[in-house]
């Protein structure tokens, strides 16, 4: 499974990407608005960081306007995957986009329909809501495991990537269900690193150590 980090946050960036276990980011509309800063240069500098594919949000919601902020995305980095929403419009700027051969990642999918579609428009990435499914009393996973039966039957090259991840048990049953990548907000990533009983080996290791009176 694929880690990105969902955050428009540069520092936190380098410090997961420190980790070695960082294999793209994506970001939206609403997150540039929380980091405060210019979309552009804040793509441009996680592209510095991140080789992964960095998922940048187009905002027009007709095709020429979709294609237009396209264009100005996909020349920050070749590794700019361009965000469309899960709309005709934004399924027929991703065909044309990946007939090019540029990366896309269709947002706000919400239904298993809605994934097919993205599917057969060639998307190289297809981004079900979970946190926000289960919000409204729908079965986020159900939606996962909906949508990885269904690219399994017809064996479609398009990657889910779990999006609206809200805890690391959102984590843990995508990564079951087999899901490709999964975007969480740095914070869940970090809590994936932590176990009590970790914490209280070390520190009964380290006890047990310093009585030796050893040094390596
Ligand atoms: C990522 O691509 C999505 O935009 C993001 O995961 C949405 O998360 P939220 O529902 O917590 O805003």
């Amino acid at each position: 499974m694929k880690f990105f980090a969902d955050t428009a946050e540069i520092s936190e960036i380098r410090d997961l990407a420190a980790t070695g276990l960082l294999d793209g980011v994506t970001t939206n509309p609403s997150l540039i608005h929380k980091a405060g800063r210019n979309f552009l240069e804040v793509v441009r500098e996680i592209a510095d960081v991140v080789e992964g594919p960095i998922s940048a949000e187009v905002v027009a919601l007709d095709y020429d306007g979709m294609m237009r902020e396209a264009e100005v995305l996909r020349k920050i980095a070749k590794h700019i995957a361009i965000k469309v929403p899960l709309t005709p419009d934004g399924l027929k700027a991703c065909r044309a986009l990946t007939s090019d051969g540029t990366m896309v990642n269709v947002t706000l999918c919400f239904s298993a329909a809605q994934a097919l579609l993205a599917a057969k428009a060639g998307a190289t990435f297809i981004s079900p809501f979970v946190g926000r499914h289960d919000d409204v009393a729908f079965d986020g996973m159900q939606l996962i495991a909906d949508i990885r039966l269904i690219y399994d039957h017809y064996e479609f090259d398009t990657q889910i990537l779990v999006a609206s991840v809200r805890h690391p048990m959102h984590v843990v049953e995508a990564a079951k269900i087999g899901a490709d990548v999964m975007t969480a907000p740095p914070k869940i990533i970090w809590q994936l690193f932590k176990h009590p009983l970790t914490d209280a080996g070390i520190a009964s290791f380290l006890k047990d150590w310093e009585s030796t009176g050893q040094k390596i």
